[in-house]
C-alpha cells in the first residue's frame, strides 16, 4: 500500500494519527481556475528566472528538491522542505520523498515531469496549499482526493477516528491494542448505522465504512461541493452502495434530515468549531483557499454543534452516542448549555484530550 506515513494495520489506529501528526501541516484554495501561465506572470522576474531555470537545466529529482526548497524559502512560502518534497514525490509517482528509490532520484527530470512540477510549484508559489496542489493527501490509511475549498482533513481528526473505534470497542468489550483477528470479533459494530454532520471530503465517513465492512452511512453537507467530493471518493474506495450522501444545512434543514435517518448507532462530526472572532488570526493559506463555512462556528463556536445535539435524541437509537471534534472551550460551554435543556435527551459522557493534550474530543449518549 502507498503510504506517506508508514500506515501499517488498521489496529495501531493511534500510531497511524501520530504518524501523519509528524506531516506538517499547510491548507489553502482558489475558487478560481489558474493555469501555470498566468501564476508566472504574476510572479516577480527573479522568480519567474528560477522558474525557468526549472524547465530548462539538466536536473534531477533530488536537485530538484532543493531548488524547488530555496525557492519557496525565498518567497516566503510555508513549510518549503514538506512542500517541495511532496510536489515532486507526486510527480515521480511516491507519497513520500524517502519511498523513491535512490536511483530515480539522481536520474535526470523528463521534460514532461518538469513541466508537471512547474505547475504544482507556481501554484503552490500562490500560497495554495500543497494538499490542493497535488490533490490528494492522506488519513488514515485512505488516500481521498482533494479539491478546494472543501475542508482538508487535520491530523486531530484522525485521533476522532481512534476515539470512536475505541469507544465501540469498549462496549463490546473487544480489547483495543490488539491485532487485527481480534477486532473480527466485534459483531454488533460491524453492521453499524451512523450519521455524519459535515462530511466535506468523506474522511471520517470513509475510514468508518472501510473499517466496518457492513456498516451504512448517511453523510450530511451543506456545501454541494464537499457532498460531490465524498461521492467521488466513496466510488474511488469502493463504498458509495453504504452510503447515503444529502446536501442540507444541519441549522435549517434538520427536520428534514430527521425524516431520512433513524435510529442511528452514533453520530460523528468534526464541524466547523472555529469561533467566529477568531477567524482572522487562521493562517492566510486557510483563509484564502479553505470554505469559511467548513470553519466558523458562529459567535461561540456552537452554531452547529447545537444543532446537532438538538437533532441528535431524535436519530439516535437508544443509548446511541455523539463524537465530536470541538475546541477546547466547548466541552464546559456544551455541559452548561445541556443543563439549560435539561428536557434533551442527551447525557454529556466524557471529555477527551488530543495527542497536544487539548480538550478536544465530547461523547455523548441518548439518555
Ligand atoms: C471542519 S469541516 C469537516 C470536514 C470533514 N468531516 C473532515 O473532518 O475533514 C466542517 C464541514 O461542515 C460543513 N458544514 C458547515 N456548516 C454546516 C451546516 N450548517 N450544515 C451542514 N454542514 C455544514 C462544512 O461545509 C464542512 O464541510
Ligand atoms: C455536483 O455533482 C453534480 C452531479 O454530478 C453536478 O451536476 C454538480 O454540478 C456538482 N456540483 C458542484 C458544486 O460541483
Amino acid at each position: 500500500m502507498r503510504s506517506r506515513h508508514g500506515w501499517s494495520n488498521v489496529f495501531s489506529g493511534c500510531c497511524v494519527c501520530l504518524a501523519s501528526r509528524l506531516r506538517a501541516q499547510s491548507h489553502l484554495r482558489s475558487r478560481s481556475e489558474h493555469t501555470a501561465f498566468h501564476a508566472a506572470a504574476s510572479f516577480s522576474t527573479a522568480l519567474s528566472r528560477k522558474l525557468c531555470r526549472l524547465v530548462h537545466e539538466t536536473m534531477t529529482g533530488a536537485n530538484c528538491v532543493t531548488h524547488l526548497q530555496k525557492m519557496f524559502e525565498q518567497e516566503g512560502i510555508s513549510e518549503p522542505q514538506h512542500s517541495s518534497e511532496h510536489i515532486v514525490s507526486h510527480v515521480l509517482g511516491g507519497k513520500t520523498i524517502h519511498s523513491i528509490a535512490e536511483e530515480a532520484l539522481s536520474r535526470p527530470l523528463t521534460a514532461e515531469q518538469k513541466q508537471k512540477i512547474w505547475d504544482l510549484c507556481s501554484r503552490r508559489l500562490q500560497n495554495m496549499p500543497v494538499q490542493y496542489v497535488i490533490e490528494e493527501w492522506d488519513f488514515r490509511d485512505l488516500t481521498l482526493k482533494m479539491k478546494p475549498p472543501v475542508f482538508i482533513p487535520r491530523p486531530e481528526t484522525e485521533e476522532l477516528i481512534c476515539l470512536v473505534l475505541s469507544e465501540l470497542a469498549k462496549e463490546e468489550d473487544v480489547s483495543f491494542s490488539v491485532e487485527k483477528a481480534r477486532w473480527q470479533n466485534f459483531h454488533q459494530a460491524a453492521g453499524l448505522q451512523f450519521l455524519e454532520i459535515g462530511c466535506g471530503s468523506g474522511a471520517i465517513t470513509l475510514s468508518l465504512l472501510r473499517f466496518f465492512k457492513q456498516s451504512r452511512a448517511v453523510a450530511v453537507d451543506k456545501s454541494p461541493e464537499a457532498v460531490n467530493l465524498t461521492r467521488e471518493n466513496a466510488e474511488r474506495l469502493g463504498v458509495q452502495h453504504r452510503l447515503q450522501e444529502l446536501q442540507l444545512n444541519i441549522i435549517s434543514d434538520s427536520q428534514k434530515l430527521a425524516r431520512v435517518c433513524g435510529s442511528m448507532d452514533i453520530i460523528v462530526s468534526n464541524p466547523p468549531y472555529v469561533f467566529h472572532e477568531d477567524m482572522s488570526g487562521l493562517m492566510p493559506e486557510i483563509l484564502r483557499y479553505e470554505d469559511h463555512d467548513a470553519l466558523d462556528g458562529g459567535t461561540d463556536g456552537l452554531d452547529v454543534i447545537r444543532a446537532i445535539l438538538q437533532l441528535a435524541p431524535t436519530v439516535l437509537k437508544d443509548h446511541g452516542k455523539v463524537f465530536l471534534e470541538v475546541d477546547p472551550r466547548h466541552p464546559e460551554m456544551i455541559q452548561n448549555w445541556l443543563q439549560e435543556y435539561s428536557s434533551l435527551r442527551l447525557t454529556y459522557r466524557a471529555t477527551h484530550q488530543d495527542i497536544c493534550g487539548k480538550s478536544r474530543f465530547c461523547v455523548l449518549q441518548r439518555s
